[in-house]
């Protein structure tokens, strides 16, 4: 469970995103989208902790980020738009290095299975800087799903994989939703948001503009219109590309 109260982020003067108030359950996908500068990946830092809110309140899992950010953060896993990794460790390395930090205890299984999964069991032993943009990518996902969170955010996560890495990312986040997880996803890709996502929230310079599932974010701005998608959804809504 993601809930998210009145969350404002302002950098200096600006502010980025302005009293935000969204909840994902469990076996929920939230679909985060909207025009570059909107506030998506200002929205997702905040609520994984990696850059302070200006106010508001996150909680994961029932623990509040600010309260109880030890027990919030366990719960979460964060795939950023520019994955970081450790230059001098090795795949495997970085693998048992996480494993360690969240406490995973015997992690070997998952670890192998996750690399095969994600197709990277023949880079085990080699460096990031051997690896293509894709597959630190994928590490990263690997990284991220080895202490099984319950909340996940992911920023941008297919862009850079190829179509087979983009058809198992999906399924794989329609299975841990389907296991109970509760995932936030910011892209976009539209149509592949639409294949992924039970509900979605259009940003637009840090307001909420609509959020809801699909059917009733559709129904909002169809006018009337049957079969329209969330490509023109978006467009309707967010008033064209302009932030
Ligand atoms: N560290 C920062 N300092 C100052 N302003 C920032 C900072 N990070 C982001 N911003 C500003 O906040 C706004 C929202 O940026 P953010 O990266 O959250 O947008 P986004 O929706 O993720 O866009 P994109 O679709 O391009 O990834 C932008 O106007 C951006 O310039
Ligand atoms: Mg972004």
């Amino acid at each position: 469970m993601i809930e998210v109260e009145a969350l404002t982020k302002r950098y200096g003067a600006f502010t980025a995103v302005s009293a935000l108030s969204f909840c994902v359950r469990p076996g929920e996908v939230l679909g985060l989208v909207g025009p570059n500068g909107a506030g998506k990946t200002s929205t997702l830092r905040c609520m994984a902790g990696v850059i302070p809110m200006s106010s508001g309140e996150v909680r994961i899992a029932g623990a509040s980020l600010d309260a109880d950010p030890v027990a919030a953060k366990r719960a979460l896993a964060f795939f950023p738009d520019e994955p970081r990794l450790f230059e001098y460790l090795t795949v495997r390395q970085h693998l048992a290095f996480v494993a360690r930090i969240y406490g995973v205890g015997p992690y070997e299984d998952l670890a192998r299975r996750l690399l095969e999964e994600l197709e990277l069991a023949d880079k085990a032993d080699v460096l990031p800087g051997e690896l293509s943009r894709g597959m630190k990518q994928k590490l990263v996902i690997a990284c991220g799903l080895l202490h099984s969170p319950k909340v996940m955010f992911f920023d941008e996560p297919l862009t850079g994989l190829d179509p087979l890495g983009i058809r198992r990312m999906k399924d794989s986040i329609i299975r841990r939703a389907s296991e109970g997880a509760s995932i936030v996803l910011s892209s976009h890709l539209l149509h592949l948001l639409e294949e992924v996502c039970t509900h979605v929230l259009i940003l637009k310079k840090g307001v909420k503009v609509a959020d809801g599932t699909l059917e009733e974010v559709a129904a909002r701005f169809s006018n009337g219109e049957a079969g329209v998608g969330l490509e023109e959804v978006f467009i309707r809504a967010t008033g064209g590309t302009e932030a």
